[in-house]
Parts: structure tokens; sequence; C-alpha cells
């Protein structure tokens, strides 16, 4: 496994891979790797020849007042973990990498499905990720990329630009990986305190009583209603408990198949998770 910090470097060593028409898979991660990362890459090995994850801790992406800074920086413990997935080659840039000394003034904005969820409480959040995973997937130049459905959102949003703007690789969302106790696993879950770790799975398990809710007939304000309660009275501060239809669009039909989407704040950490309900005809 090669290790590249510069744009350059990472060419030069995906030129015979490029010349002999192997298969590159991509996964963009900031670091801090943990096993849903690791399902990302174990995915992309499946799939193909060469596997290229990259670190970047991407600075656009973060708003004022948000983790930026504090963000885990372990480039050391992620570089065992990926060897041990079988990672072929990590992309691990510097911010002057990748954005340079001069002024960017070139922005990627998706309209319509940033408007809410994540995107009401993180504005310029989407544009940052759309932004960086663009010039990642122009420097990689991937046949395949992965991402992770715990961030459904991101995920949309991403499938939105590269079809929009007609980008050649195709993206593979992932099932979430959980703990054992059903918390969605997220680098921010190591911001928790022992505690809070503990009240951590109640987002989990208020999604699961919801689906429960929701196939028994239940209607989905009042359902929506029952989590907000569920996850205050264990401690959050509610960012917000949504429905939408798979493609983020607003609910119309009874029994369709929803997601149910929750951001909650244990003390300053910010968590995040959905699930998918089905309906069956
Ligand atoms: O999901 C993430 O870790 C980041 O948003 C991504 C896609 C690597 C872009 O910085």
């Amino acid at each position: 496994m090669k290790t590249e910090t510069t744009i350059h470097g990472l060419t030069a060593s995906l030129q015979t891979a490029r010349t002999s028409r192997k298969t590159i898979g991509f996964v963009p991660t900031m670091g801090n790797l943990h096993q849903g990362h690791l399902n990302l890459v174990r995915e992309a090995k499946k799939l193909c020849d060469v596997v290229v994850v990259s670190i970047f801790v991407n600075p656009i992406q973060f708003g004022e007042g948000e983790d930026f800074e504090s963000y885990p920086r372990t480039l050391e413990q992620d570089s065992h973990l990926l060897a041990d997935v079988g990672c072929d080659i990590i992309f691990a840039p510097t911010v002057d990498q990748m954005y340079g000394k001069q002024p960017r003034l070139t922005n990627i904005t998706v309209g319509g499905i940033t408007n809410d969820l994540c995107g009401q409480s993180r504005p310029g959040h989407f544009d940052g990720v759309a932004v960086v995973v663009t010039k990642l997937f122009n420097i990689v130049q991937p046949n395949f990329a992965f991402f992770g459905q715990k961030d459904y959102q991101q995920l949309a949003v991403i499938r939105q630009f590269v079809k929009d703007l007609n980008i050649p690789v195709e993206v593979i969302g992932v099932p979430i990986t959980r703990a054992e106790d059903g918390l969605a696993l997220s680098s921010r879950n190591g911001y928790l305190t022992e505690d809070q770790r503990k009240i951590a799975p109640t987002i989990y398990q208020s999604l699961k009583q919801a689906e429960k809710e929701l196939h028994a007939g239940a209607a989905l304000s009042e359902v929506l209603l029952n989590i907000k309660t569920q996850l205050t009275d264990a401690g959050f501060v509610v960012d917000y408990v949504e429905a939408r239809q798979p493609n983020l669009q607003p609910i119309e039909i009874f029994n369709q198949d929803i997601v149910l989407f929750i951001a909650a704040k244990l003390g300053s950490t910010r968590l995040i998770d959905n699930l998918q309900v089905q309906f069956k005809a």
C-alpha cells in the first residue's frame, strides 16, 4: 500500500492502473476511520482492481463554530486499518495541495434537496462537499465511488451533481454500519462521554419503534412526534425529525416507502441517522 500526499504523486501511482485498464474504486473519507469506512473499502475491493482511499478533512464543508479544528486526525492508525482491508493507495493531501494559495472562484450548489434537513442547520455544508468531491473525482478519476448511507442527504447530493454534470463515475451507496447496540458508526461518536455513549443508541431505537408504529397503521405526524419526545426525554436536543420519500421529496401518498431522518445533539455532539421504512404493496 502506498500513501501519496500530492496530486502529482497520486497521478503517477495510478498511471499503470489506467494504462492497463484496471477498474479504480474510490472511497473519499475525512479519516479517523471506523468499521463503516472499512466496509466501504471492502465493497470497493469486491468490485474494483485498485482501491484509492482519500483522507482529507475538508475545511470548506465545516461551518463557523463547527469541529474543523478539533476533528480527529489519525493518519497512522488509519493507515494500519486500511492496509488490513487491502487498500492500494491512500491519498492524504494537505489543504494547500487541494485548494492552493489563490482564491477559489468556483462553487457547486445543488438546489432543492439541500434546502432542508442538514442543509438548514449547516448552511454551505453541501456546497463544500460538492466542491471537494468533484475535485477528488477529477484527481482520482475513479470508475466507482463508495459512500455510506448514513449521510443519506450527502449521497443524494453527490448522485445529483454527478448526473447533472455528467461526471463519469458510478456512485455506490453502502448500508449503514451499526454498533451492536444499534448506534450508527461515526467518527463523531468519539466525542461522546461514557454516559452519552450509553444514551446515543436511543436514536436507532426510536427509529425502529417508529417503523413498528407505522407498520401498525399509526399516523406519520404522531410517529414523528413520538420520536422527538423519546429523544428529548433521553437528553437530546433535537435538530430535526423528518420523513421523506427515498428521493428526498415530500411525502404525498399514504403507505409509500419512506425514509425517516434524525439529527440531534447530545451535549455538543451532533449525531445523524436514518431508516428506510418499507410498506409491502
Ligand atoms: O462523508 C465524508 O466523510 C465527507 O463529507 C466526504 C464525502 C469525504 C467529503 O469531504
